[in-house]
C-alpha cells in the first residue's frame, strides 16, 4: 500500500482527478469503480472541469458503483445513482449505456447482484477502483464483520453507518437500513486501487495503518492489493 499524504483537500481532489484522467488517457475504454459519498465530490469536480477543457474524454468509459440503497429509486436525491448524475455523469460525455449501478429496488436483490458481477466479468474486470472509507473502515459498504464477504451482496448497515450518513437524510429514521454493495473479492479484483481520505478520517487511517488485516476493519484487505494507493489530506 502506497500512501501519500498531502496537505489540503483540495490537493487530494486535483491528485486523484489527475490520477483518473491518466488512466483514461493511457486506456479510453478503462473501466472504472466509482465511489460515493462526500470524499470523491472534489475529485469529480475536478475530472468534470478536465473534461470541459477538452482534458478527458468519456466516450468509451464503463463504470461501475460499489453500492446503492436498497428502496430509494433514481430519482431520490439520496440515491446514489442521483449522486452519480449530480456530480459526475450529466456533465460529462459518458454514454447512458455504460453507466452500472446496482438496482436497490430490484424485485430480485440476489439475481441483481449475480448480474452486476457477470457484467464486471463480461468487461473483463475493473482497471481503476475509486474507494472513499467508512469511519469504521468499510468500504462500498462492506461493514465490519467477523469475516469478509467475497461477493456482491444484500448488506445490512450498521448503526454506525446509519449514524454517519443521516447527515444526507432528514433523520436517521430515514436511512434505508440495507444496500447493495460490491464485495471484498469484486474490489480486490480490481487491477488498481485508489483511496482517498479527508482529515475527518484521522482516527480510522490511524488504525489501518497500525492493525495487521482484519474483517473488523475491512480496509485492511487493501494491505494485500498489489497495486493500491492510498491519497490522505491530513488538512481541511
Ligand atoms: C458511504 C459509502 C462509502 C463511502 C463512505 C464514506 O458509506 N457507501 O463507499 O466510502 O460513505 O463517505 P464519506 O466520504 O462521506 O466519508
Amino acid at each position: 500500500m502506497n500512501i501519500i499524504t498531502v496537505k489540503s483537500y483540495h490537493e487530494l481532489s486535483k491528485i486523484s482527478a489527475n490520477i483518473i484522467a491518466a488512466q483514461i488517457n493511457k486506456k479510453p475504454t478503462s473501466v472504472l469503480g466509482l465511489a460515493t459519498g462526500s470524499t470523491p465530490v472534489g475529485t469529480y469536480k475536478n475530472l468534470v472541469e478536465m473534461y470541459r477543457n477538452g482534458l478527458v474524454d468519456f466516450s468509451k468509459v464503463i463504470t461501475f458503483n460499489l453500492d446503492e440503497y436498497c428502496g430509494l429509486s433514481r430519482e431520490n436525491p439520496q440515491s446514489y445513482y442521483y449522486f452519480m448524475m449530480e456530480n459526475l455523469f450529466s456533465h460529462v460525455n459518458i454514454p447512458q449505456e455504460n453507466i452500472n449501478i446496482p438496482n436497490g429496488r430490484a424485485m430480485d436483490i440476489e439475481s441483481e447482484c449475480r448480474e452486476y458481477e457477470n457484467k464486471i466479468r463480461q468487461v473483463n474486470g475493473i482497471d481503476l477502483q475509486l474507494l472513499g472509507i467508512g469511519h469504521n473502515g468499510h468500504i462500498g459498504f462492506n461493514e465490519p464483520d467477523d469475516v469478509f464477504h467475497n461477493n456482491t451482496r444484500l448488506v445490512k448497515l450498521t448503526q454506525t453507518t446509519i449514524e454517519a450518513n443521516k447527515r444526507f437524510f432528514n433523520s436517521a429514521e430515514d436511512v434505508p437500513k440495507t444496500a447493495i454493495s460490491m464485495g471484498i473479492k469484486t474490489i480486490m479484483s480490481a487491477r488498481e486501487i485508489l483511496v482517498i481520505a479527508g482529515p475527518d478520517k484521522e482516527e480510522i487511517m490511524g488504525k489501518l495503518l497500525e492493525q495487521s488485516c482484519s474483517p473488523r476493519i475491512p480496509a485492511s484487505i487493501l494491505h494485500y492489493h498489489p497495486n493500491c494507493t492510498v491519497i490522505w489530506a491530513k488538512g481541511n
